[in-house]
């Protein structure tokens, strides 16, 4: 029995109300309601928690303590000890990140000629696109258009999104999942041959490719080989970005990364940089557990904003509705909205619906928070913690049998490990830590950054998804922006001769307003890699 006997009753009400469920789906609320859920239950409208930063270009604004203090670390390097009169290696084009947005943008830089070095903090592919289970947004259907999937981009960022942005995402997605196809990345499909589609929350029509639950995989699969296969790009992996340069104009000109294995410091001059490193979810902010990989620990946003790049939203994260809450050793794992896409419903402990499962994430979210707290309908696991149903068994009833082994195959094989079988019992969902809604400002459809030479793509971006992304509108991001910033940076770099001088006359500036503030804490960053032993740390809850 996989199940422990406290919560095999609630399993029955579950099974009970499954048939008066699927003839009655929930409501979707107003605009008003779902305001009101926000405010009362989503973690971002608490201010406990948050604490105002202190120094740097977004001085006095409030962001999660946790990522409060790590853009105010302390450097790992002192700038007058560094010796940056040894270059180890020059290239035109620096991409730091191994994950979706940098493979891409690595092969678009390549194909405009330039020689491009790729670094990574761990191997080639770790990243939270290897990750990626849902799909990829783009308007391809008969029925669907760039404008529709604006729309919902624009509503599911509550309107905060930058237009221009938004409007070069939604009219590149097709070509990009394409782009893909044609590299070689094989897409599900209906027995017509046709692409297979789905709706993720928010989207109003069906507009998400997915690879089964393992579509990052897959594109990874396909974008590493390409990326190895090309004879300009030189991947240096488990070294990753500890300081950016800039030159005498302030212009990013390289950076200084960190070997692991020997320890080093490495000096990489660079005509153009591109910050391609993912986000921060391993932060844990609020203690919530998370989906991420080890290294999001927001280096990227550390890096850009001692180097003065501003951030946007840099206070909207997002917790992804369905995570994992039991098996305990499955806590935080993403369990794909595409399985609420498939008709799987999220229920309470006595079996009730009490949201839409398509209500975009911030709502979803809320309203399981509220379940499991105020209203105490949630179902209490052996490590006390409470959770949701997500009524999986309904995979197999709306799409036949097989469906939820089939199309959710690799969900289907995680929880066979503890015997949990999901077409035949639901699983218990909690939120979790999946993305940060915001970054550093990206302020052209180029992937440009305020400081001139460093570009952007993927999740350390910010202005693209507002206060909130839809399901299925990250990989669509990374790609997207990782193919442009690709192109912006390799032409950025054919106009610089000659290779500018390094400095770290940024971090000099950004040491000396940290000095003057005694009371910013002292912990070094980038922390590079989540620190799960350090007593200091032991109260929290969720790891
Ligand atoms: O639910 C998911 O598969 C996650 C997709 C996403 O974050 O875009």
């Amino acid at each position: 029995m996989p199940y422990p006997n406290s919560m095999q009753n609630s399993i029955k009400q579950v099974e009970a109300t499954r048939k008066y469920r699927m003839d009655h789906p929930f409501p979707r609320l107003t605009a008003e309601e779902k305001a009101k859920l926000l405010e009362m239950y989503h973690p971002d409208y608490k201010p406990e928690g948050k604490r105002e930063l202190r120094i740097g270009p977004n001085k006095g604004e409030p962001v999660p303590q946790e990522l409060a203090e790590v853009l105010e670390g302390e450097p790992f390097v002192d700038p007058d000890k560094v010796n940056l009169d040894r270059i180890d290696y020059r290239t035109d084009v620096l991409i730091i990140g191994g994950g979706g947005a940098g493979a891409s943008a690595a092969l678009m830089a390549e194909s405009q000629k330039a020689k491009v070095i790729l670094a990574t903090k761990l191997r080639f592919g770790d990243s939270n696109t290897i990750m990626a289970e849902g799909g990829i947004a783009a308007a391809t259907e008969p029925d669907d258009s760039p404008v529709l999937h604006y729309l919902d981009t624009m509503g599911g960022g509550g309107y905060k999104n930058v237009p221009e942005l938004v409007e070069a995402l939604v009219l590149e997605a097709p070509l990009t999942v394409k782009w893909l196809e044609d590299l070689g990345v094989m897409f599900d499909r209906l027995p017509s041959g046709s692409i297979l589609t789905h709706a993720p929350g928010g989207h109003c029509r069906r507009r998400s490719h997915s690879c089964k639950d393992l579509t990052g995989l897959e594109i990874m699969r396909v974008l590493r080989d390409e990326v190895r296969n090309r004879e300009n790009i030189f991947v240096l992996e488990f070294s990753p970005a500890i300081e950016l340069l800039t030159d005498a104009e302030g212009k990013c000109c390289g950076a200084l990364l960190y070997n692991f294995d020997t320890q080093e410091y490495l000096v990489v001059q660079a005509k153009a940089v591109i910050l391609a490193t993912g986000g921060m979810g391993r932060l844990h902010m609020n203690q919530f557990p998370t989906s991420n990989h080890y290294g999001a620990t927001a280096d990227g946003l550390v890096l850009a904003y001692r180097a003065g790049a501003r951030l946007i939203y840099a206070d909207a994260v997002q917790y992804h509705p369905t995570g994992v809450a039991w098996p305990e050793q499955m806590l935080g794992q993403l369990i794909t909205e595409a399985i609420r896409a498939n008709g799987a419903h999220l229920v309470n402990a006595q079996g009730e619906m009490f949201i839409n499962e398509l209500e975009t994430r911030d709502t979803v979210s809320s309203a399981m928070i509220r379940e499991c707290t105020d209203r105490k309908k949630g179902v209490r696991t052996p490590t006390e913690m409470d959770g949701v149903w997500l009524d999986t068994p309904m995979l197999d009833l709306i799409g036949g049998k097989g469906k939820a082994a089939r199309q959710f195959a690799g969900i289907y094989r995680r929880f066979k490990e503890y015997n949990i079988e999901i077409d035949k019992e639901p699983i218990l969902m909690y939120p979790t830590q999946h993305y940060q809604n915001g970054g550093v400002k990206m302020i052209s459809g180029s992937g440009e950054s305020e400081i001139p030479g460093l570009y952007l793509a993927g999740e350390v971006a910010g202005g693209v998804h507002g206060r909130n992304r839809l399901g299925a509108n990250s990989l669509v991001d990374v790609f997207v922006f990782g193919r442009r910033a690709g192109v912006g940076a390799a032409q950025y770099a054919e106009k610089i001769t000659p290779y500018g001088p390094g400095t770290l006359e940024h971090l000099r500036k950004f040491k000396k307003e940290f000095s003057d503030r005694m009371d910013v804490p002292k912990l070094r960053s980038p922390i590079l890699l989540p620190d799960y032993i350090n007593p200091e740390r032991k109260e929290r809850k969720y790891y």
